[in-house]
């Protein structure tokens, strides 16, 4: 009883004469020695401005170990066992597969204690159940599609041929993109299709990937970009490492895919180092701004945990972080909700711009260089600004091949693919002759020869059976034959595989529409004839 009257007493006096502020620790593993006494400026600087006489900030860092185990003992010896709130973690240098942030995001992950980081860019530390406790002042390479995206929309490309890797890295980009491009797909779908015209020029428009390659160690890079040659995309977007990248470069300027009227948009890690000594010149790559500046990002991190801190100090129930990590399994219990307010925290006026987290912990509205390489030299083009592409019209990009205009990011194939329908007599189907090959016949009348084209579709055109080449003619295979001749295209002919002609039927009684049988399978144009040719081509971009 005493003693709790005295406890109650000190902390009447404690609130009136002004207590000792609270020491709180942060910790930091930073890259070099020489960010250590910056880290140590950052906190003096914060001390100024949060906190008052409520808590103090002690800057407590170690620079990276050679490895992950030593790294790991470091993470609890030198900082968790001082107690520390939150960790700044930078990337190391001259980073391989076996130096990164992991330990030390494993490590104070597993008490909850969150880690910043700093200049790590990889997408994995974005997956939260492994990374724990991990947000970052810069984002991964995979939000680099956000750029690609809007370079999409600024140089009208609506096709693009996408070459990742086989790796997380590499998916984790694929999916943003695929997302961006699937957003923008259901915006321009909300309308409805009443007409044929409407869902015509609604494929032609939307934004789309042509086909995405991925590649791994085992992949024939050679046959891949063969792949790419043939499809009608002239666009090309790359994610993969810096080795990789200089493979693929190589490989392309052998197949000469590194000439006018191509173009290469990549990101960061495939215009640096070893991808930027086989780099193509035109090629349009990106750099984060500030992305490797160290001191800027922690400034910018200790402002966001400083101010962090002083809204935690606001909220209930607040227990210490764990002290050291021998005999101690116990998370941070007050961990996850500090996470959250670091998560939730606004700093608009970072060096390195408006600092803010996504769900992920990542960082948002990061600003990219756009750059372009001519004659060996990096030249700024244009700027992402966090939001929107902004090129800088003073500096003329140079386009791959030397060109001056922008590429118009197709080459349209004469090579049509072509879905029609077995319905006399507008198209009759017969069998092919014992060679294989169609036979002209004399009309009835004898006046004109019948032409016939090949045509694949199910056997005797019913449903189920195998795919086989057959003899297709009548008056929409006599128009077809001349709109080739006067259109200058050649063709294909496919059967529809279900044999229907396709209606259009409500979706549940909604207002939507969609088209089955053959109209079903068309993926690309309508090119549309009179009265019941029908035909559809798989020339997207015609
Ligand atoms: C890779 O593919 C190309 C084209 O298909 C082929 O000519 C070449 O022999 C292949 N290389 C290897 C190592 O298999
Ligand atoms: C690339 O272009 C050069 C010069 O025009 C030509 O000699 C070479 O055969 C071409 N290579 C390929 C793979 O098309
Ligand atoms: C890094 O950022 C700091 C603070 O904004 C700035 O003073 C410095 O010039 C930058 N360093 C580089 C190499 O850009
Ligand atoms: C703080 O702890 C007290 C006692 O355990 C509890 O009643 C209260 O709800 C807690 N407050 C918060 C915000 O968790
Ligand atoms: C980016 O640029 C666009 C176009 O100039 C502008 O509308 C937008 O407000 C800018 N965004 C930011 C964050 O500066
Ligand atoms: C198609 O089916 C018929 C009868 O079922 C059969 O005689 C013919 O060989 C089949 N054609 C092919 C190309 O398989
Ligand atoms: C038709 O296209 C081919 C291949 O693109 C071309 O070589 C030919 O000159 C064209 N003919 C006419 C009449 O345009
Ligand atoms: C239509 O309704 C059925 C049953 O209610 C449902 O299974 C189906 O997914 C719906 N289709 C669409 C396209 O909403």
């Amino acid at each position: 009883m005493r003693l709790f009257l005295l406890a109650v007493v000190l902390s009447c006096s404690c609130a009136r004469a002004g207590c000792e502020p609270k020491i709180v620790n942060i910790g930091a593993v930073l890259s070099q020695k020489r960010y250590e006494q910056v880290f140590k400026d950052a906190v003096t600087q914060a001390n100024q401005i949060y906190g008052r006489d409520k808590f103090k900030l002690t800057a407590i860092s170690v620079t990276h170990k050679p490895n992950a185990i030593q790294m790991a003992l470091s993470v609890c010896e030198d900082l968790i066992s001082n107690q520390v709130y939150a960790i700044l973690v930078s990337h190391p240098p001259q980073s391989n597969d076996h130096l990164t942030p992991t330990p030390v995001s494993y490590t104070a992950g597993f008490y909850r204690i969150p880690v910043v980081g700093l200049t790590t860019r990889m997408s994995i530390y974005s997956d939260k159940s492994i990374h724990l406790s991990f947000l970052r002042t810069v984002p991964p390479y995979s939000h680099q599609a956000h750029v690609w995206f809007d370079m999409m929309r600024e140089f009208r490309w609506n096709h693009i041929i996408l070459i990742v890797s086989d790796d997380h890295e590499g998916r984790a980009a694929q999916k943003r993109l695929e997302t961006l491009l699937e957003e923008r797909e259901t915006k321009n779908k909300k309308r409805n299709y009443e007409n044929l015209d409407q869902l015509s020029y609604d494929n032609k428009r939307g934004p789309k990937a042509e086909k995405v390659l991925q590649f791994s160690q085992e992949t024939n890079l050679t046959a891949l970009l063969l792949e790419a040659k043939e499809l009608e995309a002239r666009v090309i977007i790359l994610s993969a490492s810096e080795e990789d990248a200089a493979a693929v470069y190589k490989a392309a300027r052998f197949l000469n895919m590194t000439g006018s009227g191509y173009v290469w948009l990549v990101g960061e890690r495939e215009m640096s180092g070893k991808a930027l000594s086989e780099a193509p010149d035109g090629l349009i790559g990106l750099q984060l701004i500030n992305g490797k500046n160290e001191s800027a990002h922690i400034n910018d991190a200790v402002a966001v945990v400083a101010q962090s801190i002083q809204e935690l100090f606001e909220k209930e129930n607040i227990t210490e972080p764990p002290r050291g990590c021998v005999g101690n399994t116990n998370i941070w219990k007050t961990g996850p909700l500090f996470k959250r307010v670091l998560m939730s925290s606004k700093y608009p006026e970072g060096l390195t711009g408006r600092v803010e987290f996504n769900d992920d912990g990542d960082r948002k509205y990061a600003h990219y260089s756009i750059l372009n390489y001519q004659k060996s030299r990096l030249i700024q083009v244009g700027i992402y600004n966090g939001t929107q592409v902004v090129m800088n019209n003073q500096r003329k990009i140079i386009w791959p091949g030397g060109e001056t205009e922008k590429p118009r990011g197709f080459q349209m194939s004469t090579r049509l693919k072509i879905v029609t329908i077995h319905q006399e007599p507008f198209v009759y189907v017969k069998p092919t002759e014992q060679d294989g090959t169609c036979k002209e016949e004399k009309t009835l009348n004898g006046v004109a020869d019948i032409k016939k084209v090949i045509c694949t579709g199910p056997n005797e055109t019913i449903p189920g059976r195998p795919i086989v080449p057959q003899c297709c003619y009548g008056f929409c295979i006599d128009l077809l034959i001349k709109l080739a001749g006067t259109m200058n295209f050649t063709y294909e002919v496919h059967l529809v595989a279900d044999g229907k002609f396709g209606t259009q039927e409500r979706v549940n009684n909604s207002n939507k529409k969609e088209w089955n049988g053959m109209m079903g399978e068309l993926l690309g144009v309508q090119l549309e004839g009179p009265a019941h040719c029908w035909w559809g081509g798989s020339s997207t971009v015609a």
